[in-house]
């Protein structure tokens, strides 16, 4: 038996077929839900149930979504089955994104970062249109026929020149791999924009940003596309890296001070030695720290799927609404870790 689903912002409802995800369904009606990976990882097709109830394959949440979020309605449409009617928020999914497409990029540089993060520089052809909202990441789509996603730090596609921090993951195929083959002029075919992490001007609340290791990438550029813009909010700034070394960006941030309202950058270091005079440990904690009250804010995480689910807890219990945390959890992408419910 179908379960139907009603839309709460604009009153539309679909039909939800025993054997479909919420996702497939809602394509099938011409309902848009912005989706990317489908197996549950990358977050971008997250809905808001605000009646019923979604249930998963064997009862295992996707890891996109987390143990207090599933409590709190939020669900994973590509996931996502029913036993019920139910009622969604698609609000996350009303901004007219641009529309994703193929594009060959070259490859201008390579270049070490710090040690086991590279910075990457991709030329886009001449002639093609490319819009994106600052914060959204790209899908470098590979030779095993599976895409590795990264975030772009440049805050538009205005000079046709794009950048990335990628981390190195041990025995990874592209970041290990491949990356360090790459020379200036090979090809990289590429899909964007995608994800759903970018400011939101709305909110108009001061920003607590915090970012572990290169998921600086995308907030870098979120904060180049805020410089010398006079509604700017507000903003935190939160970078949890290991050592001093490590913090390859730092003083590209501290530039930006002088081009944004209001603007604080915090470097936290969980490995640091005796040099290190600033704030140690874990970012999140740091964070909890400084901000007792969050209810004022709008949160930005990216980077650790582990921060960002800590991070979500400790947050809730400092009094922030889930409504203003946006994240962008650099999950892995070769299959669908699930958790039990
Ligand atoms: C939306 C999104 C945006 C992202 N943006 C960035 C970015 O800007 N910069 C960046 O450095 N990374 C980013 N990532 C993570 C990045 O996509 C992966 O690290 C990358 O796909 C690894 O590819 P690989 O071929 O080297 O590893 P694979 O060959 O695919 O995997 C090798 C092994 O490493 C494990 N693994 C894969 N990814 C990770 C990971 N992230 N952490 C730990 N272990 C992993 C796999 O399970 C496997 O066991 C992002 C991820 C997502 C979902
Ligand atoms: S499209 Fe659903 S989590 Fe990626």
């Amino acid at each position: 038996m179908a379960h139907r689903v009603n839309v709460r912002e604009s009153g539309e409802h679909f039909w939800v077929e025993p054997e479909e995800t919420v996702l497939q369904a809602a394509k099938r009606q011409g309902i848009r839900i912005h989706s990317d990976c489908e197996f549950g990882g990358c977050g971008t097709c997250r809905i808001h149930v605000t009646e019923g109830q979604v249930h998963y394959e064997d009862d295992c949440l996707p890891m996109s979504v987390a143990d207090d979020e599933h409590a709190a309605g939020m669900a994973a449409a590509c996931q996502a089955r029913l036993r019920g009617d139910i009622e969604i928020s698609l609000a996350n999914h009303q901004d007219d994104l641009p529309e994703a497409q193929e594009v060959d990029a070259t490859v201008l540089a390579v270049e070490r970062a710090c040690t086991g993060i590279w910075r990457v520089r991709l030329q886009l052809p001449t002639g093609v249109e490319m819009d994106y909202r600052a914060g959204q990441y790209l899908n470098v789509l590979c030779d095993d026929g599976r895409t590795r996603s990264f975030s772009m730090a440049t805050a538009n596609a205005a000079t046709g020149v794009l950048e990335l921090h990628i981390r190195e993951i041990e025995g990874g195929r592209f970041t290990q791999h491949l990356l360090p083959t790459l020379q200036a002029g090979d090809s990289l075919r590429l899909m964007l924009p995608m994800g759903q992490f970018y400011w939101r001007e709305k909110d108009w609340r001061p920003m607590v940003m915090v970012a572990t290791g290169t998921g600086i990438a995308p907030i870098k550029a979120i904060l180049e596309s805020l410089l010398d813009n006079d509604d700017c909010p507000p903003i935190s700034l939160y970078w949890g890296m290991r050592t001093a070394a490590d913090l390859y960006l730092a003083e590209e941030i501290a530039a930006w001070a002088e081009r944004l309202f209001e603007f604080q950058f915090v470097p936290v270091l969980s490995a640091a030695d005796d040099t290190w005079t600033g704030a140690r440990g874990y970012v999140q904690h740091q964070v909890c720290e400084d901000f007792p009250d969050l209810s004022e804010h709008a949160v930005y995480l990216c980077g650790s799927p582990t921060m960002i689910d800590e991070a979500r807890a400790l947050f809730g219990l400092q009094g922030a609404d889930s409504q203003f945390v946006y994240a962008d959890a650099f999950n892995f992408q070769t299959d669908a870790h699930a958790v039990a419910v």
